[in-house]
C-alpha cells in the first residue's frame, strides 16, 4: 500500500478502530494452548474485543494463526490484518545457545546468521515480530535475565544487538524469510537494585548514558522496528510513563520512529509503582510517554478512548501512534499477504532445516568458554568415558524463553556421545534439583526423593570407577535463569556438588561442563575439575557441540562475557569499572578499593576463554603516537598459531583514556576480531581507531572526546596489561 492509501485509510478509521489499533491481548486468549508470559489477568475480553485488537503476542503456528488472522479480520470493520508477535529469542523451533552464549562466541555474523535462521522459521510458523534483541547490559549475575543478554559490555552488546537486527528483519521487511525486531527493554532493565528483577534501577545519567544505551542506540541505528519499555523505574519514573527517556531519548536524540510498545502490563503496573491513581492515568501517562501499543493492554482499552473524547490526549498523537502500527504492518506486507508467507507446507519446509541445525552446532562449539584444562585434560583421549551428571541425558537445553523449542527434537550429552562409538558409560547421579527446590519451581517432586537420589549417586559412583576420565555435567535448571528468577546464591545446588565430590573421590580425572545462564560461583567446582568448559544452555544441537569441543575436532573459542566472581557478594561487576583513588595494585594492600575477604577482581574476567592450540599475539604497532581531530590511527599486530591444532582466537582491542572530566573506565573493549588458524599459520590483525571510539558523555553533558592521553591494549582479555599509547590533539 503507498503511504497516502495508507493515511487516507488511517484517516477512514473510527475512534474504537484507531484505538484498538494499540491494544494487544496476549494470545491465550486466542486459543487454549498458547503460552503465557507475565502476569496473566484473565479479564473478560468479548471475542469483537479481541477481533478488533492490533495485534497478539505469544502464539505461532502456521494454520493456527491464519485462521486467527482470517477471524479477526473479518472482525475489523476496514479488514485490517492483526501483527502476531512472539519472544524468539535464541532461536524457533532450532534452538541456539542462549544469548549469554552468543555473546561468548564474540562472532556477531554467526549471530546474524542464527537470527536469520529464527527469522525463517517463525515466520513460516506465522510470527511478524520477535521481541528481541534484549540489548540490556548485565553486570549483577544475581539477575536472572543475564541469560538473554549478550553480556556486561557495551561494545559487545551493541554489535551483538546490531549483528540481530540485521538477521531478523533481513533487506526486506515484507520478504517471508524476514519478521520484524523489537530491541528491549528501553532503558537500563538490565541494572536492577540488587539483581532483583523489576526493582528500579539508580544509575546516574553518565553511567546510563556511557554504558547503558549504546546496544539499544546500535540495534536501532541498525533498524529495529520496534521497541520495547522496561517494567522498571529509571529516576523515579516508570519507564512506561517517563516522557524524558521515551520523548528526549529515545524519539528526538535517538531518532526512533518505530512503534514503542511497553512490556506486558507495564501500563496497567504504573499504578501499582504508585506512580498512577488509576489506569486512566496510567493510559494517559503512557501516551504522553510516546508508548503506541499497550501490551496487554487493560489501560487503553480501558481509558484511552474516553481520554481521546475529553482532549486529554489529543486526537493527533493517537494518530501518531495508528499511524506507527499500520506503517509497520505495511512494511511486512501484511495488507497484500497477512499471513506473511506463513504456511504449515513452508513450515515443514523450514523448520529444523539440515542447515539450520549444522549452523546451531557450529555457533554452540564456538561458544563453549574452556575455563580451566589442567594437564591438558582435554580434549578427550578415545579410553573409557563416563559421562555423568543430570545433564548428561537431559534434552532440554533451551531457556526459560524458548516458548517454541521441543526437547524432542534436541540432542543431549549422551546421544552425542553414543555417537563416537567409544566404550562409555552414562549416570545421572543426581536430579538436577532437589525435592524443595522444585516444590519452590512448581516443578515434579516426590515423596522418595532421598532413596531415589541415593541410589542415583551409587550409580554414578561406580561409572567414574570404572573410567580413564569422568565428565560431570551439572547446572542450573532452565527455570532458574530468565524472567522473575533472581537469585543471591550463585552456587551449583548443593546436591550436584555432593555428586562431584563423590565422583571426584573414584577418578581423578574430572571434566566438568557447566549448563547455566548466568556466572556461577564455582570454588568448589574449580576444587575438583582438572577442566572445566562452560556450555550455557546450548539448544538444540548443544549435544552435538559440546562434543565436538570435548573429542578435539573443534578448538574452543568462546570467550566470558560476563565477569565470573569468586564470591556472590563482589556482585555487581565488570572489567570496566572506574580507577578511584586507590586502586588494589600490588603494594597497596591498605586503605585500597577491595574486599578484605575475597581476591580483587573476577575468577574468570571478561573476554577469557582458553584453547587447546596457543596463540601469540606480537608487534602491535600504531600508525602514529598523535590523533589529529577528523584523523584515524591503524593499530597492527601479528597473530600466530603456535599449538599443534587449528583454532580461533578472540583479539580484543581496548583503550584506556587516562583523563577525563569525568572519571573513565580503567579500559573498554572498542573492537574485537574473532581470527581462525591452522597450526604454524600467522596473520595481521589491523583495527582502525576512530576520534568517535574516544567519546564519552562529558561534564558539559555531550557525547564527545577530549583531547589527551590514551592508552591502547591489545590482547586475548580483559586483564591485558601491556599497552602502546597515543595523544588526541586539540580541535
Ligand atoms: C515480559 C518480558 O519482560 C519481555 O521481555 C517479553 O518480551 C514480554 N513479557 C512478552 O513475552
Amino acid at each position: 500500500m503507498n503511504q497516502e492509501a495508507l493515511e487516507a485509510l488511517l484517516q477512514d478509521l473510527s475512534l474504537e478502530e484507531k484505538v484498538y489499533q494499540l491494544i494487544q491481548y496476549q494470545g491465550a486468549n486466542y486459543s487454549e494452548d498458547a503460552v503465557l508470559t507475565g502476569l496473566l489477568d484473565r479479564n473478560h475480553i468479548t471475542p469483537r474485543e479481541l477481533g478488533m485488537a492490533g495485534s497478539t503476542l505469544c502464539i505461532w503456528g502456521a494454520d493456527k494463526l491464519r485462521k486467527i488472522q482470517d477471524a479477526c479480520m473479518a472482525v475489523q470493520p476496514h479488514h485490517i490484518p492483526m501483527l502476531f508477535m512472539l519472544d524468539v529469542i535464541h532461536g524457533h523451533r532450532t534452538v541456539f545457545p542462549c544469548p549469554l552464549g552468543l555473546g561468548a562466541n564474540f562472532s556477531p555474523a554467526l549471530v546474524e546468521q542464527s537470527a536469520a535462521v529464527a527469522a525463517r522459521e517463525s515466520a513460516a510458523e506465522g510470527v511478524h515480530v520477535t521481541f528481541a534483541p534484549m540489548a540490556d547490559l548485565v553486570r549483577d549475575a544475581r539477575w536472572g535475565r543475564c541469560m538473554e543478554s549478550t553480556g556486561e559490555d557495551a561494545c559487545l552488546n551493541g554489535q551483538m544487538a546490531a549483528a540481530m537486527v540485521r538477521g531478523f528483519q533481513g533487506d526486506d521487511l515484507r520478504s517471508p524469510e524476514h519478521i520484524a525486531a523489537c530491541v528491549k527493554h528501553f532503558a537500563g532493565y538490565g541494572a536492577p537494585v540488587a539483581g532483583k528483577d523489576y526493582q528500579n534501577i539508580e544509575l546516574s545519567e553518565h553511567t546510563l548514558r556511557e554504558f547503558y544505551l549504546p546496544a539499544y542506540k546500535a540495534a536501532i541505528d541498525a533498524g529495529a522496528r520496534m521497541v520495547m519499555t522496561g517494567f522498571h523505574a529509571c529516576n523515579g519514573i516508570p519507564c512506561t510513563g517517563n516522557a524524558w527517556l521515551m520523548q528526549q531519548v529515545l524519539r528526538q536524540e535517538m531518532g526512533f520512529d518505530g512503534v514503542l510498545i511497553s512490556d506486558y502490563c507495564a501500563v496497567n503496573e504504573m499504578v501499582t509503582h504508585g506512580f498512577c491513581e488509576d489506569l486512566a492515568a496510567a493510559a494517559k501517562a503512557a501516551m504522553d510517554a510516546g508508548v503506541d501499543i499497550d501490551m496487554e493492554g487493560r489501560s487503553y482499552a480501558a481509558a484511552l478512548m474516553k481520554l481521546v473524547q475529553s482532549g486529554a490526549v489529543p486526537m493527533a498523537r493517537l494518530d501518531e501512534a495508528v499511524r506507527r502500527v499500520l506503517r509497520l504492518k505495511n512494511e511486512l506486507g501484511l495488507f497484500e499477504d497477512p499471513y506473511h508467507g506463513a504456511g504449515e507446507a513452508r513450515a515443514g519446509e523450514v523448520v529444523l532445516r539440515a542447515a539450520h541445525r549444522a549452523l546451531a552446532r557450529k555457533i554452540v562449539a564456538e561458544s563453549l568458554v574452556l575455563l580451566k584444562n589442567q594437564g591438558g585434560l582435554l580434549p578427550l583421549r578415545q579410553s573409557k568415558i563416563a559421562f555423568v551428571g543430570p545433564y548428561e541425558e537431559d534434552a532440554d537445553l533451551r531457556s526459560a524463553w524458548s516458548f517454541s523449542g521441543d526437547p524432542a527434537d534436541s540432542i543431549s550429552v549422551r546421544r552425542a556421545a553414543e555417537e563416537l562409538g567409544w566404550e562409555t558409560r552414562f549416570a545421572k547421579g543426581c536430579t538436577l534439583l532437589d525435592n524443595d527446590t522444585r516444590h519452590a519451581l512448581g516443578l515434579f517432586h516426590t515423596d522418595d526423593w532421598k532413596a531415589e537420589n541415593d541410589t542415583l549417586l551409587r550409580e554414578a559412583e561406580e561409572a567414574a570407577a570404572w573410567a580413564d576420565t569422568v565428565v560431570v555435567c551439572l547446572g542450573e535448571h532452565r527455570l532458574q535463569t530468565g524472567e522473575a528468577a533472581s537469585r543471591v546464591h550463585l552456587r551449583l545446588p548443593e546436591i550436584q556438588l555432593e555428586l562431584l565430590r563423590r565422583v571426584a573421590a573414584q577418578n581423578q580425572k574430572v571434566v566438568v561442563l557447566l549448563f547455566n545462564g548466568r556466572p556461577l560461583v564455582l570454588d568448589e567446582v574449580e576444587r575438583y575439575a582438572g577442566a572445566i568448559l562452560e556450555c550455557w544452555l546450548p539448544g538444540t544441537e548443544g549435544g552435538h557441540g559440546i562434543l565436538d569441543v570435548l573429542t578435539g575436532v573443534v578448538s574452543p573459542s568462546g570467550k566470558i562475557p560476563m565477569s565470573f566472581p569468586y564470591a556472590e557478594g563482589q556482585e555487581p561487576m565488570s572489567y570496566d569499572h572506574f580507577s578511584s583513588g586507590r586502586p588494589a595494585a600490588p603494594g597497596t594492600e591498605t586503605y585500597a578499593c577491595r574486599y578484605l575477604d575475597c581476591p580483587d577482581g573476577p575468577r574468570y574476567p571478561f573476554g577469557y576463554g582458553l584453547s587447546y592450540t596457543a596463540f601469540e599475539l606480537t608487534d602491535a604497532v600504531l600508525s602514529s603516537r598523535e590523533m589529529h581531530p577528523g584523523e584515524a590511527l591503524a593499530l597492527t599486530a601479528n597473530l600466530k598459531n603456535t599449538g599443534k591444532t587449528a583454532g580461533s582466537e578472540v583479539v580484543q582491542l581496548y583503550i584506556r583514556d587516562v583523563t577525563g572530566s569525568r572519571v573513565r573506565p580503567v579500559k573498554s573493549l572498542k573492537g574485537f576480531q574473532k581470527i581462525f588458524l591452522q597450526p604454524g599459520e600467522h596473520r595481521q590483525v589491523r583495527f582502525t581507531i576512530t576520534e568517535e571510539m574516544l567519546r564519552f558523555y562529558t561534564l558539559r553533558n555531550r557525547w564527545e572526546s577530549e583531547p589527551g592521553r590514551f592508552l591502547v591494549y591489545l590482547g586475548t582479555d580483559s586483564r591485558v596489561e601491556e599497552h602502546l599509547e597515543f595523544t588526541l590533539l586539540q580541535n
